[in-house]
């Protein structure tokens, strides 16, 4: 009997529409999505999104850097993406005169724009199934790394085959745990520069403290474009390189949005887990999460005291503290959704009703009965090693001084090898010297040394002496516990704290200086540290993710036997997908509604002149007083600033255009809510919701407050 109001309540979830989980991919849209979408309020086709015979609007999109999205919005090559997509950059353009960090940035003219070395945007050209071809050869028996390399080989393939004769790139990447393999290729363009971001009173509005929450203020844009050569192909940086003309750039809607509204979400999620068993989602919000959360924690109390404390903290620092404020914030909401939700026990009733399938045929019996014990059992065996990784890797390995020292270790290597020539060490450390002064630009001695102590206090004091390299056990009994006194002679010792003395060191280095390295204190540190995670740690985990990766391959194909008539959407991979759902608010706890949207008022409300994350912008004060919104005002006469939708997004997905029913711009999606953090392992349609920033407050911002009517003259506005 409760079989089959399982099977019941499984097969009619699965046919009842879509409440917002998935993130799809573009050629299947058709086959899988379209129906639904339309019927969700779409009126464009499936073929305006993703099409390889005439230009769509995936031509409009691309990832940017390493992990966001960007999209195009005018015929110049103009692109949009989060302020905290392009922080780094701005950052480096930042100094005491210009901090533009603080202030803000806008060109003035195409000649203005500020050139971003190393900074790259990809399009996706097209991409296939090329399921079979990938696994050409592959058979049951082999092992992982057999398995791997027959797949690289035949990969070779066909990616050699897909850019013939073209400037593109490709590669074969699998999807749904390595049951699919789709063949993806690619465009990159080098030269983007930076024409402008508001001031982080704006766009970095709230701060850490409402980072991941909602209701939000963030203005979180910056302007880039990208430069192409005379034919309008990819190349590195030149001054003649001209704006890129694109195949499709966005219209940009003034219309604004409505709850119930279509939208969708065009862009490039990093990583998801959504198909793993329950040992796997306890292991993450469980040991993980918590041992980084702590380690992370304590970072930020240094560095954020500092940052307060002086304005070249802030701006050496606060690139980094917003990368570890994100995760450290993201991994305690993550753990705590997870745990409302009840994910574990919901995975453990999802797996004790797989098993009973299992179990009711031999073949499947076969195939797939002994799965879920191994995977408890390898499990069980892997917790206390990772958690010894992620206590060295959150602890001692992110103390600044110890990667630096540690980035000598290929000099230290080669100046012993009688193979490698003089010239060649001489020009390793030329290569280690032009870095110098790039490194020590955001680096405080004193917050690295407070932080050492602190983290070293945790590692020492908390960590399992059973995974731990000897070095630690031996100064911390030398030390006596007294981690400050640990850090200052490290901090007075080592040569790698001093801009000065690593350059006089470099300066006159000849390879018999490489005894120096090996006897400075950070170095002995970080070789021991990384000695030891390579001999103890490193095959263990390679081990446990190869038992784990095949394990998850069966595991999936299996789930998707036992749920035929659902719809499986593949994890996030960074691969172009699309996300839909609806303009919606939520109840985040009892008694509590929250709106869908929220307007200048609250900015306002959150002013607080003595918080740095709070303080608002004069001249935007100036534009709510006289209620000057130009064309940028909602229809109710407010300033709406950003909206949340049911778009399952993750990661990756900040700065990708968030559309509605005619494909128009109607925001940049730049975040999640507090509640559905939990959204990578497991979606909740009641609290998931991402945070879009309504395109009409970006372009106010750039009209009104910045000035900077030039931008928006050259997009297309839909009214
Ligand atoms: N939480 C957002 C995402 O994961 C934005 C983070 C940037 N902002 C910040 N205050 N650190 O990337
Ligand atoms: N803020 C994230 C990003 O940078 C988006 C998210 O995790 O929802 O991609």
């Amino acid at each position: 009997m409760k079989k089959t109001i399982f099977f019941l309540t499984f097969f009619l979830l699965s046919l009842i529409v879509h409440a917002g989980e998935g993130m799809w991919l573009p050629i299947l849209l058709q086959q899988l999505n379209e129906k639904e979408m339309r019927a969700m309020g779409m009126r464009i086709t499936a073929d305006d999104i993703y099409s390889i015979n005439h230009s769509s609007l995936k031509d409009a999109i691309v990832l940017f850097g390493g992990g966001c999205t960007g999209e195009i919005v005018s015929g110049q090559g103009l692109l949009l993406t989060n302020h905290h997509c392009g922080y780094g950059n701005i950052q480096r353009h930042s100094s005491l005169e210009h901090d533009y960090l603080t202030d803000g940035f806008w060109a003035q003219s195409f000649a203005e724009e500020l050139p971003n070395p190393g900074l790259s945007v990809t399009f996706l050209v097209r991409m296939q199934d090329v399921t079979t071809s990938a696994l050409n050869n592959v058979t049951p028996r082999m092992n992982e790394s057999q398995r791997d390399s027959v797949i690289a080989a035949n990969s070779k393939i066909i990616v050699n085959e897909a850019v013939k004769g073209t400037h593109y790139k490709a590669s074969v990447r699998p999807f749904f745990a390595g049951n699919q393999y789709y063949l993806l290729v690619t465009e990159t363009f080098n030269d983007i520069r930076l024409v402008g971001a508001p001031p982080s009173n704006i766009g970095k509005f709230g701060g850490d403290t409402d980072n991941w929450m909602w209701p939000r203020h963030t203005g979180d844009f910056s302007v880039f474009r990208i430069y192409a050569d005379k034919n309008n192909n990819p190349a590195d940086y030149s001054k003649d390189n001209v704006p890129y003309t694109p195949k499709k750039y966005l219209n940009v809607s003034l219309k604004g949005v409505s709850e119930g509204d279509f939208t969708f979400v065009y862009g490039f999620p990093g990583t998801t887990q959504e198909y793993l068993p329950a040992a796997a989602v306890d292991m993450v919000a469980n040991h993980k999460n918590p041992i980084a959360i702590g380690l992370r924690q304590q970072r930020l109390d240094v560095i954020n005291q500092a940052m307060e404390q002086d304005r070249l903290v802030r701006i050496q620092y606060s690139a980094k503290a917003a990368g570890i404020a994100n995760f450290w914030k993201k991994m305690i909401g993550e753990s705590r959704g997870i745990k409302r939700l009840d994910a574990v026990d919901k995975k453990l009733a999802f797996e004790n009703d797989f098993s009973q399938w299992v179990a009711a045929d031999p073949y499947r019996e076969a195939a797939y009965g002994k799965l879920l014990a191994e995977y408890n059992h390898i499990y069980t065996d892997f917790i206390p090693k990772n958690n010894a990784y992620n206590y060295l890797t959150e602890g001692p390995l992110s103390i600044e001084l110890i990667r630096y020292a540690y980035s000598f270790n290929k000099l230290v290597q080669q100046s012993s090898q009688q193979n490698v020539t003089d010239s060649a060490v001489n020009a390793l450390a030329k290569q280690l010297h032009a870095g110098v002064d790039g490194y020590f630009k955001n680096y405080d001695i004193n917050v690295d040394r407070k932080i050492f102590a602190a983290l070293m206090n945790t590692y020492c004091e908390k960590a399992d002496a059973e995974y731990m390299p000897a070095i630690y056990k031996e100064l911390k009994a030398s030390y006596n516990g007294d981690y400050e006194k640990w850090a200052d002679d490290v901090f007075d010792r080592s040569i790698f704290a001093s801009a000065e003395k690593v350059k006089a060191f470099l300066e006159k280095y000849s390879r018999k200086d490489a005894k120096k390295i090996l006897k400075d204190p950070a170095f002995q540190l970080a070789a021991a540290t990384y000695a030891y995670v390579q001999l103890n740690l490193s095959k263990e985990l390679g081990r446990f993710y190869d038992v784990t990766d095949s394990l998850q391959r069966i595991y999936m194909k299996a789930q998707m036997e036992f749920l035929p008539k659902k719809q499986f959407y593949p994890d996030a991979n960074s691969t172009l997908r699309v996300a839909y759902g609806k303009v919606k608010g939520y109840e985040p706890a009892d008694a509590v509604e929250y709106n869908w949207f929220s307007t200048l008022d609250g900015i306002i409300q959150k002013e607080n002149p003595e918080i740095y994350d709070y303080v608002v912008d004069p001249r935007l004060k100036e534009l709510y007083r006289t209620k000057d919104y130009g064309p940028y005002g909602d229809r109710d006469s407010s300033m709406h600033v950003t909206f949340i939708a049911t778009n399952h997004t993750t990661g990756g997905n900040s700065g990708s255009p968030v559309l509605d029913a005619d494909g128009n711009l109607i925001g940049i999606n730049f975040d999640r809510c507090w509640e559905g953090t939990m959204s990578d392992l497991m979606y909740d349609p009641d609290q998931c919701r991402n945070i879009t920033l309504d395109i009409r407050y970006c372009l106010f911002v750039i009209d009104k407050v910045a000035g900077a009517k030039r931008l928006v003259e050259e997009m297309n506005l839909i009214n």
